[in-house]
């Protein structure tokens, strides 16, 4: 039996939006930046649960997500990690040269779509920048006195944050296996024997979640969460009949729209300024979830698990379309 990766239900989206000031700089690891996030005033911030995220929205309508991985205890820092992404399309680049120490930056959040779910044990596995979620979640487990171990890959130790600190602060629960010193990780021993009541957690990039899903096939199922750092596309098989083309009914705002097969939905709700908030514009964020009130969705984000599709209770509009010729929205 397969055991299907779990994302949030439907985490709620925060209102909170404002220009916070980048107190410290530093570079824990080879093109990784930390920021530590405060308002001015060192007013408190809103509080957080591990796997959360904020929004940095960078000018020109660019918007980046990224993990917060401080104590959640401290309500006035939020910390984020920013890896130079070498595939960058501009925001992780702006982020490194321009978020200096004293400068501003809009921020929109927190969102939580990788909520750590209480388990009398658990099994945490980090690819190199996908450690930032994880790191408030140990903090918080280590606090109540759970159990739990740590596997940890980067392509070298220099490039794997806080690799060193998480060795000097947890060296019986922490294994740092940089690629260069002991190859890929080694997921068959880590994973080898299915635990019931032991949650699995991965944040890092694609090859490894899959590698990780594969790893825990056989593990109880709903044992895997997984954050994403970009959009899963859909296999063949994943993908319903969608529509090439079909209607959107914005319930509240009594339109009623053709979206096209060159379209997304959320491009035709906004050049028809119906208001919807979005993000990443991937599905991989969760901001523009959006309650279906009739029709089928053709799911085609990486935030909801496999019974939240089913429900058929709420969309990414996105990337997400229709199978029916008619889908009614709570907008
Ligand atoms: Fe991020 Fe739609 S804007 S999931």
């Amino acid at each position: 039996m397969s055991a299907p990766a779990v994302t949030a239900p439907g985490a709620k989206v925060s209102d909170f939006t404002a220009d916070l000031v980048v107190r410290r700089r530093s570079a824990p690891a080879k093109d990784v930046v930390l920021l530590d996030l405060s308002h001015s005033n060192g007013e408190q911030l809103p509080s957080w649960e591990p796997g959360a995220h904020i929004d940095l929205l960078l000018g020109d309508g660019l918007t980046r997500q990224y993990s917060l991985c401080s104590d959640p205890n401290d309500r006035g820092i939020w910390r984020i990690g920013v890896l130079l992404d070498p595939n960058t399309r501009g925001g992780s680049r702006l982020v490194h040269e321009s978020l200096i120490e004293g400068a501003t930056v809009r921020v929109r959040g927190p969102r939580n779509h990788f909520p750590l779910v209480d388990a009398p044990r658990y099994r945490f596995i980090a690819g190199g920048i996908g450690i930032t979620p994880i790191y408030s979640m140990l903090r918080k487990l280590q606090r109540a006195g759970s159990e739990w171990t740590l596997l940890y890959g980067g392509r070298t130790k220099a490039s794997m944050a806080f690799a060193q600190e998480l060795l000097e602060r947890y060296p019986d629960r922490v294994t740092v296996s940089p690629q260069d010193e002991r190859g890929f990780l080694d997921l068959n021993s880590y994973l080898q024997h299915p635990e019931e009541g032991t949650l699995v957690y991965c944040c890092g990039p694609d090859s490894l979640l899959s590698a990780v899903e594969a790893s825990c096939a056989c593990w109880p199922e709903g044992t895997l969460h997984i954050e994403r750092f970009a959009a899963k596309g859909p296999t063949a098989e994943e993908v319903p009949p969608a529509l090439e083309n079909f209607e959107v009914v914005c319930h509240r705002s009594g339109v009623t729209l053709a979206v096209s097969g060159n379209e997304s939905i959320l491009d035709v709700l906004e050049e028809a300024d119906v208001p919807v908030m979005a993000s990443c514009y991937e599905g991989v964020c969760g901001t523009c979830e959006t309650r279906i009130i009739e029709g089928v969705a053709d799911h085609r984000d990486s935030v909801l698990s496999a019974a939240e599709r089913d429900t058929g209770e709420v969309m990414m509009v996105c990337v997400s379309r229709s199978c029916t010729e008619r889908l009614v929205l709570d907008l």
